[in-house]
């Protein structure tokens, strides 16, 4: 088993060190915490990035790990395990219609506008969110105007340093490149760092959208929870959109993924067109 994990794995491997009672183990797991929904495809990727944890904690096998999980709810190594894996893939401007929806409705709403981004990630969607903020409110504010969150702390690191890869922010215009961005010299100039003013009007902090309280200072304008749902079964879906219902000031937009459709279900969320919900009257 030992030198399974150690070797680049190749299909055949992969089935005998991870079992399916084992992974089947480990869905139940993650979808406790963090209610994502691993399906018996994902058996390749579960390998691969939990084996590095099993690496780097000296274990021989994915018993011994679930065991460590399951004995110790407050143990560290849960926390590493979600980051494990979680799915982060984002970009700048990422579905990109949505950002001249929310610049209208802030500029149709003005004064103190705040959007929640639930799922940041890396932090390229929030730092399109206030970006376009800035651009379209001006620079009115001290202090944040977008609160980010994700549960997944080793993004929300990245996020936090502002610093992206030049290629990064190949799709951004001139203007806003060099408004927001400033670019790394030496051996970092392939390096760009969001500027400290656009950061500012960021707070990030780690949030789990399955805890029974979640700890941001609603209600908001708008609230972007894209590509994130897709994870979560139709009863979590549900649930939160509820909750999101309930975080809305009157008027409010939910952005969702466009691949994300909740249009069948009752409440006082109603779809305006291209994964954009708004809050009606009861
Ligand atoms: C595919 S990324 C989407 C990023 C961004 N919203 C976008 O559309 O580009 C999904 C993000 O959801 C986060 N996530 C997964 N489960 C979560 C949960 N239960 N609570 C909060 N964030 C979660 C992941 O850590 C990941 O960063």
């Amino acid at each position: 088993m030992n030198d399974i994990l150690r070797l680049p794995p190749r299909l055949s491997q992969l089935s005998d060190a991870l079992s399916d009672r084992e992974l089947h183990k480990i869905s139940q797991l993650i979808y406790r915490r963090a209610g994502i929904v691993l399906s018996q495809q994902k058996r390749d990727m579960v390998f691969n990035r939990l084996s590095r944890r099993l690496r780097e904690l000296s274990l021989t096998s994915f018993s011994e790990y679930i065991a460590i999980l399951e004995t110790q709810p407050e143990s560290p190594e849960w926390q590493l395990f979600i980051n494990s894996l979680t799915t982060n893939l984002t970009s700048f401007f990422r579905e990109a219609y949505h950002f001249p929806v929310l610049a209208q409705h802030a500029q149709s709403r003005r004064s103190g506008y705040r959007v929640w981004c639930t799922a940041a990630s890396t932090g390229e969607e929030p730092c399109s969110i206030a970006m376009t903020l800035d651009e379209y409110l001006g620079a009115t504010v001290s202090g944040p105007r977008v609160w980010a969150s994700d549960i997944d702390t080793s993004v929300l690191e990245k996020a936090t340093s502002g610093v992206y890869r030049l290629e990064d922010i190949h799709a951004l215009s001139l203007t806003q490149k060099r408004n927001y961005f400033l670019r790394g010299t030496g051996e970092n100039s392939d390096k760009v760092r969001v500027k400290p003013e656009l950061l500012s009007t960021i707070h990030y902090q780690q949030l789990n959208l399955l805890d029974s309280k979640w700890a941001a200072p609603g209600p908001f304008d708008a609230i972007f929870c894209r590509n994130v749902m897709i994870y979560f079964d139709a009863a979590t879906q549900a649930r939160l959109m509820q909750r999101f219902a309930q975080m809305l000031k009157p008027g409010g937009l939910l952005f969702v993924g466009h691949s994300e459709h909740f249009n069948h279900l009752k409440g006082r969320l109603r779809l305006r067109g291209q994964s954009v919900y708004e809050l009606v009257e009861a």
